[in-house]
């Protein structure tokens, strides 16, 4: 039960029930020669092979005169349910490695969105990596060993800690709370609805890149929370904003946590549920189904020199067929309308090619594209 199986028609980490914390790092490529890459991919891929079932990428006492080839730290730990998933951003595909044509029409760059303060030094990256785990130093051993594979070949260009989910992914799991304090993830997609799943996460047929059919593109958007705002606003408007309760998690006007959202719902002629609400505006119904599987996690960084408040909020993580017609008019909504926009500032943006699950020992992420 403490082993998620690394191999399988999809990667894990996507539809697998959320993990208690995430590591997550995006490496820019500084060769110029394909066959390191390629090389370099197999090396992760066989490393997070063992990982994931608990066992070291390598002997640590492998000679006193050479440094270990695993680093050690995770030696004596349960996995905790590790997962690791790979994924190729759009600049990979730009004329280094001849891969032009191969690049997914789903994978053109995310265009600007309304409200972004992006930094450029947090944002992009030419292959991801997101190592989920109830142990944070599992999930920290992983971005470190693909960092010391990859030296020469990579080069990190940033990378994210997580220490709390914010999404289940499973009716079998509670559902988690955010960071202001709200249940987070009651109407997220749920694994057990296979249908929707593949309708809404797991590229098909449509694809124009054949070696994407199986996979998905996944959005990371780094949004820091203005907690210190958040705690002095009153409870009543918290739950406007959001349109739900804060302790239960019932949406405005019901009772229970899995109530149905009732959007028609008026009361003395103004709608229950208000027009910027954050589930009103998020949700499929008002957005022409649009529907995404988040998969976030809360995170902390120290405090902000400027303000000396807390650079705290959510590392927002969500998994789609197909980011410009999921996220991008999601967000593009969000970003205008959201009665959350007073208390979030989107920071660093990404998105990457999350190409299927590898099949058996010997395949490779990235087999199908290079
Ligand atoms: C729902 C919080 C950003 C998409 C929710 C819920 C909360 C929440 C508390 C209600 C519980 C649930 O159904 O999961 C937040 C916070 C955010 C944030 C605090 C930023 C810090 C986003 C972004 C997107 C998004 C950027 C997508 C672009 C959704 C969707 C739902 C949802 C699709 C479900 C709506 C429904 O069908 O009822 N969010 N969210 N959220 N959120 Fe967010």
């Amino acid at each position: 039960p403490d082993v998620v199986p690394f191999y399988g028609e999809h990667q894990a980490g996507v539809v697998t029930p959320t993990q208690g914390r995430l590591a997550f790092a995006a490496f820019d490529v500084v060769t110029e020669d394909v066959q390191q890459l390629a090389a370099m991919l197999g090396r992760w891929s066989a490393a997070a092979a063992l990982m994931t079932a608990g066992q070291s990428v390598g002997p640590v006492e492998t000679a006193p005169q050479a440094p270990p080839v695993d680093t050690g730290e995770a030696v004596g730990l349960a996995p905790g349910r590790l997962t690791v998933t790979v994924g190729f951003g759009p600049s990979l595909f730009d004329d280094r490695f001849g891969l032009a044509d191969r690049r997914p029409a789903a994978l053109a760059p995310l265009p600007a969105l309304p409200g972004d303060a992006l930094e450029e030094a947090r944002s992009g990256g030419d292959l991801c990596v997101q190592a989920c785990s109830d142990d944070p130093q599992v999930a920290f051993h992983v971005i470190r060993n693909f960092a010391r594979i990859g030296r020469g070949t990579v080069v990190l260009r940033w990378s994210q800690l997580g220490f709390g989910s914010t999404a289940s992914t499973s009716t079998a799991q509670e559902t988690p709370r955010n960071l202001f304090g709200f249940k987070d993830g009651t109407n997220n997609l749920k694994l057990e609805d296979r249908a929707a799943i593949d309708d809404a996460v797991w590229v098909g047929e449509e694809s124009d890149q054949a070696w994407m059919r199986g996979g998905t593109y996944a959005v990371t958007r780094r949004i820091r929370m203005h907690i210190e705002s958040w705690d002095a606003d009153f409870l009543a408007d918290q739950e406007s904003v959001i349109g739900r309760h804060k302790l239960s998690g019932a949406p405005l006007g019901g009772s229970k946590e899995t109530d149905v959202v009732d959007l028609a719902a008026t009361k003395g002629g103004e709608p229950v549920i208000p027009a910027a609400a954050h589930v009103r505006l998020a949700s499929p119904h008002t957005n022409g189904g649009i529907r995404i599987l988040r998969r976030g996690y809360s995170y902390t960084d120290g405090i902000d020199a400027k303000t000396g408040e807390l650079d705290a909020g959510l590392f927002f993580i969500a998994f789609q067929k197909d980011a410009h017609a999921q996220f991008v008019p999601l967000q593009r909504r969000l970003g205008q309308h959201d009665a959350l926009n007073e208390y979030i500032t989107h920071t660093s943006s990404a998105l990457f090619a999350c190409p299927p699950g590898l099949r058996a020992v010997g395949d490779w992420f990235g087999k199908g594209l290079l």
